[in-house]
């Protein structure tokens, strides 16, 4: 397995591209599902989730292709994927494949909606925590699909196809958001979904489905109406650019000080992010090309920051912000109310020094002068990146091991440091 090396103390300056969102194209690419018509989808980031779903599509009889590199694209310009579900040969979706990214289980809805029924391998527990998908269940009965579960298959039937119907979510769920609209875009009559999610990425694959022909207004607000269509056709999307891998650079800007212009990157897609940083101090300033993130030699003032759905706090940022707080000046606070076990990286961050007390969804991080550098490892995508936030501001050498887990949701990312002087490297396996 590859690992990363990084000498701690540079400060970033320069530019950072930020990639297309993996949360927006993992759904986007399931709702290629709903047509029998290409989707084209521009901006799409190489992440290892993208290859990984392009295959369970593949299962399904789904054909991708990847459109080439055009002259004058730089090598950072997202790929376009252009997916095709003309002919769905198989509506299972096993558990070999489910069981190692948890978003293909969405395939649920799309599968459903069109064929009538779908067999899909419940996706089990993760790192992050329990993550049922009885919400996403839930939803799919409400539009009138009989469910069973047979062998650790969620079995959904809708012989004479989805009706519409009321949904009402007792937690904000993105999945279980992204699952009811795709299901009743193809339903038979109009869907009310009350308190959806609100997340940038659910409005990007509704804007997305509304130009293959289906009828959703309200997305990006916690009330959805969804007109059903009887078919729906091809179109081409761009994807938004990636809230979390924004925030991440500037959190690591941030961690280095520096002066950094992240590229493409919208400020509104983060807000709440941004605030916090900007209380501890940093410099944000949205500029035509992007977001710029400065902070200089001062030091950087504690915060208290609890997890939210959008738009609070993002819960795929807390490891970040909790390496950052690792050298703030005093005593932060961070509450995770999303995932019950979100705090892999804890005692990882210690191995560089860190002093982080953990009470219940509770973190109290007291900010320390100095990291040193350590062999360290994590086992999700997110608490991954936060080691290497640690690290970048560490003294001495620090090994990230498993990058597989970076991989996943994040492009290229030694490049795009090295690229602002941290002396960071790849080390192939
Ligand atoms: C999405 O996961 C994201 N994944 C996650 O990003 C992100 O952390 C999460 O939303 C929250 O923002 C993708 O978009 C591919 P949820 P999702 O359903 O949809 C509970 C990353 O690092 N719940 O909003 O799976 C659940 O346990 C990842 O990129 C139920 O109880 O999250 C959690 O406590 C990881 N029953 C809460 O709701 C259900 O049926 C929110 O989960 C479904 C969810």
């Amino acid at each position: 397995m590859d690992r990363i090396r990084i000498a701690g103390g540079r400060r970033l300056n320069g530019s950072i591209p930020i990639s297309g969102a993996k949360n927006a194209t993992l759904p986007l690419m399931i709702a290629s599902l709903l047509t029998e018509e290409t989707l084209v989808l521009e901006n799409v980031p190489r992440l290892a989730d993208v290859g990984l779903l392009q295959r369970i599509l593949g299962n399904h009889g789904v054909d991708v292709m990847i459109g080439g590199k055009r002259p004058g694209e730089t090598s950072y310009d997202g790929q376009t994927l252009h997916i095709c579900a003309a002919n769905i040969i198989d509506t299972t979706a096993p558990y070999e494949l489910v069981s190692r990214m948890r978003a293909s289980f969405w395939v649920i809805a799309p599968l459903l909606a069109r064929m009538g029924e779908a067999r899909v391998s419940m996706p089990g527990g993760c790192a992050i925590g329990t993550r049922p998908v009885d919400l996403l269940i839930m939803a799919l009965e409400r539009l009138g699909a009989a469910i069973e579960i047979d062998g650790g298959y969620v079995v959904a039937r809708a012989g004479r196809g989805l009706k519409g119907g009321e949904i009402k979510f007792p937690k904000v769920t993105v999945g279980g958001t992204h699952t009811a609209i795709m299901a009743a875009s193809l339903a038979n009559g109009t869907t009310v979904i009350e308190n959806a999610a609100r997340e940038p990425e659910i409005k990007d694959v509704a804007d997305c489905l509304n130009k293959m022909g289906a009828k959703i207004a309200g997305a990006g607000t916690s009330r959805i109406v969804i007109e059903g269509v009887a078919r729906l056709g091809g179109a081409r999307h761009r994807v938004i650019p990636d809230r979390i891998e924004t925030g991440t650079y500037a959190m690591a800007v941030a961690m280095t000080g520096g002066d950094v212009v992240l590229e493409n990157a919208q400020p509104e897609l983060l807000q709440a992010a941004l605030d916090v940083l900007i209380r501890a101090g940093v410099e944000v300033t949205p500029t035509n090309a992007g977001i710029r993130i400065a902070r200089d030699g001062s030091g950087l003032a504690p915060v208290d920051v609890t997890t939210q759905p959008f738009p609070g706090f993002p819960t795929d940022l807390q490891a970040q912000l909790m390496a950052l707080m690792t050298r703030g000046r005093g005593i932060s606070h961070i509450t995770e109310t999303i995932f019950e076990n979100r705090f892999m990286h804890v005692q990882e961050l210690a191995r560089l020094g860190a002093r982080i007390a953990l009470s219940g969804e509770r973190a109290t991080i007291e900010g320390v002068d100095r990291l040193k550098g350590a062999p360290v490892m994590a086992t999700d995508l997110r608490a991954s990146v936060s080691l290497v936030i640690a690290a970048l501001a560490a003294e001495g050498e620090t090994m990230v091991n498993r990058v597989y887990h970076l991989d996943r949701g994040f492009e290229r990312l030694e490049d795009k440091l090295a690229g602002c002087g941290a002396a960071i490297e790849r080390i192939s396996a």
